[in-house]
């Protein structure tokens, strides 16, 4: 048994990373191919609390909120990886996860205060936490203007997480733009998540296929 590819899916909220994981997961199922999709935060019991935290259900660490959230995701990706993603591999699967450290990187620099920005230190503490977690074999970027997201956002029900207000994800388009920069080394390729699903699905077929079905 060969074994499988991890494949990342990154956006900012609205870009449209968890139905373009499932369309593309059913594309691949279509060609033979043993495929898993998952997301982070996970449903793992780490997961499941960082969800908690998303809602705003509990709130933790007042000034120190976003270097918290950073041990927890990188916690939770751990967990993920060795309970669920992993295995997957090890039984020749291609795994489609819905986010990664790329978000992690990106939303906790850009929700952390001022003073923890100031040393320069932080982006490189982030990345370093989540040096044990496998590099994806590759990372797709789905960038969408924020004015769009926000008015898919606005056609889902259920209340706005608590990274979901227009500032922000206005910082996180323009982060995930230079992806590059906050992932040095990894694979990464862009698409342009503006047109409609249709056409973004087609996109990344075309972008990922080759990398994917060899
Ligand atoms: N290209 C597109 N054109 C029009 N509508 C879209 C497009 N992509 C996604 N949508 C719609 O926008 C909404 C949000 O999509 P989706 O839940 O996939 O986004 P997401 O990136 O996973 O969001 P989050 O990060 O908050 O989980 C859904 O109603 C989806 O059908
Ligand atoms: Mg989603």
């Amino acid at each position: 048994m060969t074994a499988g590819k991890l494949v990342v899916i990154e956006g900012i909220d609205g870009a449209g990373t968890t139905t373009q994981t499932e369309r593309y997961a059913e594309h691949l199922r279509a060609r033979g191919l043993a495929v898993h999709t998952t997301r982070q935060p996970s449903r793992g019991p780490v997961g499941s609390f960082v969800r908690q935290a998303l809602g705003g259900e509990v709130s933790l660490g007042g000034a120190l909120h976003a270097p918290l959230m950073a041990l927890l995701f990188a916690a939770d990706r751990l967990a993920h990886l060795a309970a669920e993603i992993e295995p997957r591999l090890a039984a020749g699967a291609v795994v489609l996860c819905d986010r990664y450290d790329l978000s992690s990187i990106a939303y906790q620099t850009s929700t952390a205060p001022s003073e923890l920005l100031a040393s320069g230190e932080f982006e490189a503490w982030v990345r370093s936490l989540n040096r044990f977690a496998r590099r994806p074999d590759v990372t797709l970027v789905v960038d969408v203007t924020p004015e769009v997201a926000e008015r898919r956002r606005a056609t889902r029900s259920g209340k706005p997480d608590i990274y979901e207000y227009k500032e922000l994800q206005a910082r996180l388009a323009a982060l995930y733009r230079e992806a590059e920069r906050l992932a040095p080394g990894d694979a990464i390729l862009h698409v342009d998540g503006d047109p409609s699903l249709d056409e973004v699905t087609r996109r990344i077929r075309a972008a990922l296929d080759p990398l994917v079905l060899g």
